[in-house]
């Protein structure tokens, strides 16, 4: 691996555990104002010191993010659809590699969505950015996307997402947990990090969830609404930090809750 891919790559996890805590703010790309990101400057602020990576979109990186914070970032770079669109799987890049590599990203993020009438395009979209990636030293995060079927997070289904990523030439995945993540993990040649999903019924759901996932291999969490959705958002992102970073249970994690 080339220096400015393998450095950009380290930025993004923790040296010391190797692992990684993103803070996933980018949902306003297709959600618009989701409940507690209205403001994404206000949200993010307290959280940044305890994160490895902010995941956002360039607009809120302009307007939102202060441009000497020492924290990097993942730019996600596809889109074109909306909530009340047609269908969510239709997306493209709007963002360019130019870009993001003008604005310093640590490594660009979009989604695929396998099985829908859109996995074609979504695929060969990743292609094209893993391309370009390569030329430029820029690491590509694939996600795959369910949009509103949220039904479809299994492992055999998620699996089949990761590994056609990893084939494509993603360097790392982001997908969802679920009963016998290992398999998704195991399968799956390069890091996988999960998403929280929608706001689960309580912080420890959502600590159990990290925790579980990370015994079964992820390489951590890029995590969004059951952190800044919550009314302990610091105390979740600690929590979280904990388990993923320094290996603890839940109930110990849950002390950091305040
Ligand atoms: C979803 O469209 C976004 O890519 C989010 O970054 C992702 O779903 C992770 O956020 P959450 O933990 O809220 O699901």
């Amino acid at each position: 691996m080339d220096f400015g891919m393998k450095n950009r790559l380290s930025r993004l996890f923790d040296r010391e555990s190797e692992r990684a805590v993103w803070l996933a703010i980018d949902h306003g790309y297709f959600l618009g104002p989701v409940s507690k990101l209205e403001d994404p400057a206000k949200t993010i602020k307290p959280l940044v010191p305890f994160t490895d990576a902010l995941m956002l979109t360039r607009g809120i990186l302009r307007t939102s993010v202060d441009a000497s914070m020492e924290v990097p970032f993942i730019l996600r770079v596809s889109g074109g659809n909306s909530i009340v669109g047609p269908a969510l799987s239709n997306e493209g890049i709007q963002t360019s590699m130019e870009e993001a590599i003008r604005l310093n990203a640590s490594a660009v993020a979009m989604s695929i969505y396998v099985g829908t009438e859109h996995e074609h395009q979504t695929l060969l979209n990743l292609g094209k950015l893993v391309d370009e990636g390569q030329r430029y030293g820029m690491p590509v995060l694939a996600v795959t996307a369910v949009g509103k079927e949220l039904e479809k997070r299994d492992a055999r289904y998620l699996s089949l997402c990761c590994r056609i990523a990893a084939e494509i030439g993603a360097n790392a995945v982001k997908t969802y947990y679920c009963e016998d993540f290992e398999k998704i993990v195991k399968s799956c040649p390069v890091p996988v990090v999960v998403a929280g999903g929608p706001k689960l019924d309580t912080e420890l759901d959502a600590l159990k969830l990290a925790h579980d996932a990370v015994k079964q291999g992820a390489r951590g969490v890029d995590m969004g609404r059951n952190i800044w959705q919550s009314p302990k958002a610091v105390g979740m992102i600690k929590a979280i930090a904990s388990i993923v970073h320094d290996g603890a249970s839940v109930k110990e994690a849950g002390k950091l809750l305040k």
